[in-house]
């Protein structure tokens, strides 16, 4: 009995510590973020005014091939990935899939990029791009980026360009837009037309459900003839950048692939241009923003951690080692 008691009054002893710590870390967080209406206004406040700054870039270049690799890992190869390797999904808990004469001969030999790769665009599908006129601008790069097969149809060429070289295909997309490729696959094919001849990038090893849908991705492109590379991400090069920013303060369960590929061209590129990543309600001009730019849902919070990515861009941006294009196009140059 007496024991007992004794056990007791350390446990509350124990609870009450518990809640005076997490009181002290609410009153002063390690990390807080600023208020969305605060970042606004200080990307208000900033104007136009951007000076690139060759240490900021080659400082990231280094941190990223550092601890990523970027060259040799961001896409599953022969090189990287030889029969008999284990693979382990970055998306789920404990989940792994062994090289073997079937995945094998679907990786590409080596990295197929020429490195380094001169101006790259990121351009992000946020409805802050709508009426930007930046396709200009997006197609004068050097090397264009671009996430989650977004439409590219004459109606949005003004504000997003034509051109692509690596394309990132969700397996989620290939699900839901095109019945998993179970059924006709010709509407897929003729859509994957309007990204030439581009690198199409596909995380098949992420999640479970994500493998076979990559898989038949990657066989109706290659039985079509298509002019497109599929690479497969590769969860360890995954795993590792999301391990990146979680160090400088990103808390999301997964990074979007908006930030992954902003860093894949921080790690690959002379010079990183990002449209169309702007996770705010409103614009700057106080105008609502969809999700989107071709569609008009507003946007809503959850999955990632948008305003988080957000403001690691924009430091970036503020630093001078990357540009982000939030407005109009036209007025900056
Ligand atoms: C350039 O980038 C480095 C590294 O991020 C930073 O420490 C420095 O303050 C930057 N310089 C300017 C002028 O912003
Ligand atoms: C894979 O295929 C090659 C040639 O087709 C064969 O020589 C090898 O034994 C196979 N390996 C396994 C593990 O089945
Ligand atoms: C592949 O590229 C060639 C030359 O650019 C073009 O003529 C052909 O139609 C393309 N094929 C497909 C399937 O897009």
């Amino acid at each position: 009995m007496m024991f007992m008691k004794c056990h007791r009054s350390k446990l509350s002893v124990w609870a009450a510590l518990c809640v005076l710590v997490l009181c002290w870390l609410y009153i002063f967080p390690v990390y807080r973020l600023p208020s969305d209406k605060d970042i606004v206004e200080e990307v208000l406040g900033q104007g136009k005014v951007w000076t690139k700054n060759q240490t900021g870039i080659d400082m990231y270049r280094k941190l990223i091939t550092e601890c990523c690799e970027p060259r040799e890992m961001f896409a599953l190869t022969k090189e990287n990935s030889p029969i008999g390797k284990v693979l382990w999904y970055d998306g789920e808990l404990y989940h792994s899939r062994t090289v073997n004469n079937d995945t094998y001969p679907l990786f590409v030999k080596e990295t197929p990029l020429k490195l380094p790769l001169k101006r790259c665009a990121v351009v992000g599908n946020g409805g802050v791009l709508k009426n930007s006129g930046c396709g200009r601008d997006i197609d004068q790069a050097d090397f264009v980026f671009r996430c989650n097969l977004p439409p590219l149809t004459k109606e949005y060429t003004a504000d997003v360009g034509t051109k692509t070289h690596l394309v990132t295909a969700n397996p989620s997309i290939i699900e839901k837009r095109y019945q998993n490729l179970l059924w006709s696959r010709r509407t897929f094919v003729e859509s994957m037309k309007a990204y030439g001849s581009s690198y199409v990038y596909m995380s098949a090893f992420s999640m479970k459900p994500g493998t076979e849908p990559s898989l038949r991705a990657y066989y109706t492109l290659s039985d079509a003839f298509s002019n497109q590379t599929v690479l497969f991400a590769n969860p360890d090069f995954l795993k590792s950048v999301g391990k990146f920013w979680k160090r400088r303060g990103v808390h999301a369960k997964r990074l979007s692939t908006g930030l992954f590929l902003v860093s894949l061209a921080l790690g690959l590129c002379d010079e990183v241009m990002v449209y169309g990543f702007w996770p705010f309600a409103e614009d700057l001009n106080q105008q609502p923003v969809s999700h989107h730019y071709y569609d008009n849902i507003l946007p809503y919070s959850g999955f990632h951690a948008m305003p988080e990515e957000f403001l690691q861009l924009w430091n970036l941006h503020k630093t001078g080692t990357l540009r982000l294009h939030i407005g109009q196009c036209a007025e900056i140059d």
